[in-house]
């Protein structure tokens, strides 16, 4: 019986995986040259009308967690005040950028992002971690695919403009 269900439990786990490896597969991550900053394309404003204020700033939270755990948790706060402060500020950001409230621009100033990130080594394996982490928190949002795949978009684009290092970390 013991054995049984040890079976059981295993296969259970195997088919979350296979399931969740599935659901993964519509955000592919595109490779730029180094240096390249592709035209971007701002995420639709549907995303905040469905997630709500509420629901970006979790999204961003559960990013943040992630990262906090990835090969490129150096890059973050580790102590919790910090890591909320940036939590914050990011979904300030992604708030305004779906056409929120410009909590950004209020509290921080223009976003210039790229020149935000220029003191951190971001290379083109941190980007893939980086975007890594986003597709699992997206891949679990109660939210319309196309949604979810133009917030993608944004992100696998843009996300190179910071990238800012050709070497591997
Ligand atoms: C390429 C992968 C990326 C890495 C490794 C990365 C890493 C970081 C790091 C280390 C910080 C500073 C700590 C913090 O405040 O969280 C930061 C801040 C931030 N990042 Fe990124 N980032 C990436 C891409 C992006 C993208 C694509 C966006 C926007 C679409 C973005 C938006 C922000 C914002 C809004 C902040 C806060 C800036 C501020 O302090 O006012 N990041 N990021």
């Amino acid at each position: 019986m013991q054995t049984t269900n040890a079976v059981l439990f295993c296969y259970f786990k195997i088919l979350i995986r296979v399931k969740s490896i599935f659901k993964r597969m519509d955000f592919s991550i595109s490779q730029y040259e180094f240096g390249q900053r592709p035209p971007v394309t701002i995420p639709s404003p549907e995303i905040l009308k469905v997630l709500k204020e509420v629901g970006i700033r979790q999204l961003v939270s559960d990013h943040y967690d992630l990262l906090s755990i990835s090969e490129i948790k150096h890059l973050f706060p580790r102590i919790e005040e910090a890591l909320d402060k940036a939590k914050q500020r990011s979904s300030d950001f992604f708030i305004q950028i779906c056409g929120g409230h410009p909590y950004f621009n209020e509290n921080r100033g223009k976003p210039m992002l790229a020149k935000r990130h220029a003191p951190f080594k971001i290379t083109p394996e941190a980007r893939i971690v980086w975007l890594d982490c986003y597709s699992q928190v997206i891949s679990k949002l109660d939210l319309p695919l196309e949604l979810k795949k133009s917030f993608w978009d944004y992100l696998n684009v843009f996300s190179f403009w910071m990238v800012n290092t050709n070497e591997s970390s």
